[in-house]
């Protein structure tokens, strides 16, 4: 019998994919779920023919080029990819999946959770139970903004943008989307389209950032855009943060130019600019968008179905490069 290919897993990967990882491979693990440096990731990727990695591994042109020959696919345990220079993987004919489809319900979910909690001020309601500082209902206690009749713009109609709108549909709220390219009229099920983003956002009483982060998307909601937002609009971002210029954020949730914000992502986390800590305004998860049980199999599981088709010889269903 064939020895068993080595796969370097860079973080502590779900229980029932660690099963199936070492049933099927020599899985060198990381059960401690230790952030490994670059030099580190080298060392332990000798003989491996596969990383699986997370989206806060950083796979830059230096670290590609430094990786064992016998590395031949970099799974990714996220549909993001900007953490890899897929360039310099191409260059170096390393193969590079992601985990896309099985993850959009979920994010979705989040997105409207976000959504909600920012606009029924979920955070400073919380805050008040848990303080012992609820003395009773009152007619004006910490009332938000209804969502019903309200207008969603999306940023980025992809697979999650779509699936934000036909929850938010069942909202009652009326969709707008700028995307590079026009859907199907089946796609977009009565949304109106803006083909420049900037056009869209003062039709935003709300606006959903899920655009994947690139060159272009690079804090695309700065000063002048929030400025073009209605007055009293809410934001939120369970994309990544980089899309946001958090100066500017924070501006506009103090002076009240925005009502609130949901963040799921933050630029350079797990560390936040300190001050969104402090804003009542604002509605803050630590980058839980896949978070479910169901979600992170499936996700792990799709590292794993490439890895055994490329181990095969065969196309790895979900290579990008
Ligand atoms: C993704 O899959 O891209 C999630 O944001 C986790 O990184």
């Amino acid at each position: 019998m064939a020895e068993k290919l080595r796969v370097l897993a860079t973080r502590a990967l779900p229980p029932a994919v660690t099963d199936r990882l070492s049933r099927d491979y020599r899985a060198s693990l990381n059960p401690a779920d230790r952030v490994l440096g670059p030099d580190e990731i080298v060392a332990a990727a000798e003989d491996c023919f596969a990383i699986i990695c997370i989206a806060g591994d950083r796979f830059d042109r230096a670290l590609i080029e430094r990786l064992p020959a016998s590395v031949k696919l970099l799974a990714t345990f996220s549909v993001g990819y900007e953490h890899i220079d897929l360039a310099a993987a191409k260059a170096r004919g390393l193969q590079v999946s992601n985990t896309p489809d099985v993850l959009t319900d979920a994010t979705a979910d989040i997105t409207l959770l976000c959504l909600l909690g920012a606009a029924r001020r979920a955070w400073e309601a919380e805050s008040l139970l848990r303080q012992g500082r609820w003395t009773g209902w009152t007619t004006t206690q910490l009332c938000g903004t209804h969502v019903g009749g309200k207008r969603l713009g999306i940023l980025g109609m992809g697979r999650i943008g779509r699936a934000v709108a036909a929850r938010a549909r069942g909202f009652g709220m009326k969709i707008h989307y700028a995307n590079r390219s026009r859907l199907t009229p089946e796609q977009e099920q009565g949304a109106t389209y803006h083909a420049d983003p900037e056009e869209m956002l003062p039709h935003c009483d709300f606006l959903s950032l899920n655009a994947p982060s690139t060159p272009e998307t690079h804090h695309f909601l700065n000063a002048q855009r929030i400025a073009l937002l209605p007055d009293g609009a809410i934001v939120v971002n369970t994309a990544r943060g980089t899309l946001v210029d958090d100066e500017a954020l924070i501006a506009a949730l103090t002076s009240g130019k925005l009502a609130a914000a949901g963040l799921d992502v933050f630029e350079g986390e797990p560390q936040l600019d300190p001050r969104y800590l402090e804003l009542p305004n604002g509605f803050l998860l630590p980058h839980i968008g896949s978070a479910t049980v169901e979600t992170r199999d499936a996700m792990g599981f799709i590292c794993l179905d490439n890895l055994d088709a490329v181990a095969a010889g065969k196309p790895g269903p979900n290579v990008l490069t």
